[in-house]
């Protein structure tokens, strides 16, 4: 595939990792974008086996924490072709939206959503600069349907499919593509801490293919969506649900 660096929000851990591993694995130098240290710098460690990362600390709800990141990648690598910003996490559960508090509103509107703009928004002009490029942003089935007693990450990641649309248009005629995949179940320590053993249980007996999905599963629809070979792609939200939206 032709992208060369890629730069991978929430790389840390579950989705996000398996996506920066398959593009070491496939030759690309990526950054490993994450605020969380410990973990970051595991993955760098652990993909430097296969080829070229590096772990970049930054927390995504701060611009210009996410200015630098972009920066640091750029002088590292001198291009940026290729971005997933999947980093995200669901906050407050179980409260209706007259229960719920500001305080969740915000972070999670903040994260989820503000997040991915501000990645895309210090993104973008790098990837014009190299002409061109694809944006991945990792919205969910939350971003194209509703689901109850979870509206803030509901509202934030139709919100990220919102933000994905308008940017394909503005920036289709300059080479550069945006997509968003809106995932569902897969296993990753965010919907492992989401679900007890009720809940997944009833997902699980809900589900048309009845399992959980592994990251790398969702890895592959992001490299997908990288690649120059789907170039006539974008402005999507492409399911990767196991046919949960479908019925
Ligand atoms: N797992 C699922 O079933 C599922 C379903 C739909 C959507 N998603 C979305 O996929 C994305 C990845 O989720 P996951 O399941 O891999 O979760 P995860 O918890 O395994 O990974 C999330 C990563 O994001 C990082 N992160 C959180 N806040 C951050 C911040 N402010 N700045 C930088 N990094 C931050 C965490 O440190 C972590 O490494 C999220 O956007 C999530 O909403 C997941």
């Amino acid at each position: 595939m032709a992208t060369r660096v890629a730069f991978v929000t929430g790389a840390a851990s579950g989705i996000g990792r398996a996506a920066a591993e398959a593009l070491v694995e496939r030759g690309c130098a990526v950054a490993l974008v994450d605020r969380d240290d410990e973990g970051g710098s595991r993955v760098e460690a652990e993909l430097r086996k296969s080829g070229e990362c590096i772990f970049i600390r930054c927390d995504v709800t701060d611009d210009e924490d996410v200015q630098r990141a972009v920066a640091r990648t750029v002088q590292t690598y001198g291009r940026l072709d290729s971005a997933f910003n999947a980093a995200g996490a669901d906050g407050e559960k179980g409260k209706a939206v007259a229960d719920s508090s500001i305080e969740n509103w915000n972070r999670v509107i903040t994260l989820n959503l503000t997040g991915v703009w501000s990645c895309m928004r210090h993104q973008i002009p790098e990837m014009l600069r190299a002409g061109g490029g694809s944006i991945v942003n990792c919205s969910s089935v939350a971003g194209l349907v509703g689901a109850p007693l979870l509206s803030a990450y509901v509202a934030a990641k139709h919100g990220v499919v919102g933000l994905t649309r308008s940017a394909a248009l503005e920036y289709g005629r300059q080479g550069l593509r945006v997509n968003a995949i809106c995932p569902a179940m897969i296993d990753t320590p965010m919907s492992r801490a989401f679900m007890d053993p009720e809940i997944s249980e009833m997902m699980l007996s809900e589900s048309p293919m009845g399992r959980f999905a592994a990251p790398s599963e969702v890895a592959s629809a992001v490299l997908w969506l990288f690649d120059d070979a789907n170039g006539f792609v974008t402005g999507q939200a492409i399911a990767i649900d196991g046919g949960w939206t479908a019925r």
